[in-house]
């Protein structure tokens, strides 16, 4: 899935009269397939950039057009069949403590259909993040990284041909943060899909094709 971003900017109103920037005319091509790390403090705009390029926000101005679909332009009605083709993994697994571990991977299907057996492909995915044995458990007994295997394995669950993934080593120490990374990139190698990971960690960042760095909203490095 290419990503193609020109001149993109988001502010958000704050209060009464105060707008910020949490992108500013941002421009970026991203190949099919390739792995980038987007790196840059706190409040720089990495969660904003990924949210824009995954249609959970619109672009106050700029062209944005991923996987030949133009988001800026697209009704809000066109967006769900959209976001159904992009994969999400954020720090805070975000998992459905009441639901175990097998019904929290098939959950973004449960309104659709699709050509396929959601607990097949559920148990597919399982096995391959190692949570084989685990398909029963409650999330809650789980350790983080583990969790953090389950939010993996449902957000390949309807097979995206990109996956966006905030901070998603950030609850982590650092050995498993590195072995989500592990599995991420093996994951990738098997479907030839599109990886961009936020992080602050440099480590994490430096195993990507293509680091970029936010600063204020803007776009400062790409290298
Ligand atoms: N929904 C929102 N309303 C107001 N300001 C926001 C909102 N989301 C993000 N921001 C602001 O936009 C800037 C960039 O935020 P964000 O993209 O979350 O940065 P990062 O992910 O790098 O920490 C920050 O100043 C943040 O406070
Ligand atoms: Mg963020």
């Amino acid at each position: 899935m290419s990503i193609h971003l020109r001149d993109v900017t988001k502010t958000y109103i704050v209060g009464s009269a105060v707008s910020i920037a949490a992108m500013s005319h941002v421009s970026l091509d991203i190949p099919k397939g390739q792995r980038v790390a987007v790196t840059g403090a706190s409040g720089s705009g990495k969660s904003t950039l990924l949210h824009v390029i995954g249609g959970l926000d619109r672009p106050t101005s700029g062209e944005i057009v991923v996987n030949e679909v133009r988001l800026d332009t697209a009704k809000e009605r066109e967006l769900p069949r959209y976001r159904r083709t992009v994969g999400f993994v954020f720090q805070r697994f975000n998992l459905v403590p009441s639901l175990n571990v097998h019904d929290n991977v098939i959950a973004p299907l449960i309104p659709y259909r699709v050509p396929f057996d959601k607990s097949a492909r559920a148990i597919e995915l399982l096995e391959r993040v190692g949570l084989g044995e685990r398909i029963d458990a409650s999330v809650a007994a789980l350790s983080g990284g583990q969790q953090q295997r389950v939010a993996i394995a449902r957000a390949l669950v309807a097979h995206p041909s990109l996956l966006l993934a905030d901070e998603p080593t950030g609850a982590l120490d650092s050995r498993t943060g590195h072995e989500i990374l592990d599995l991420i990139e093996e994951l990738q190698a098997d479907t030839g899909m599109t990886v961009l990971v936020a992080t602050h960690d440099h480590a994490i960042a430096a195993r990507a094709d293509r680091v970029l760095t936010m600063a204020d909203g803007v776009l400062i490095s790409d290298v």
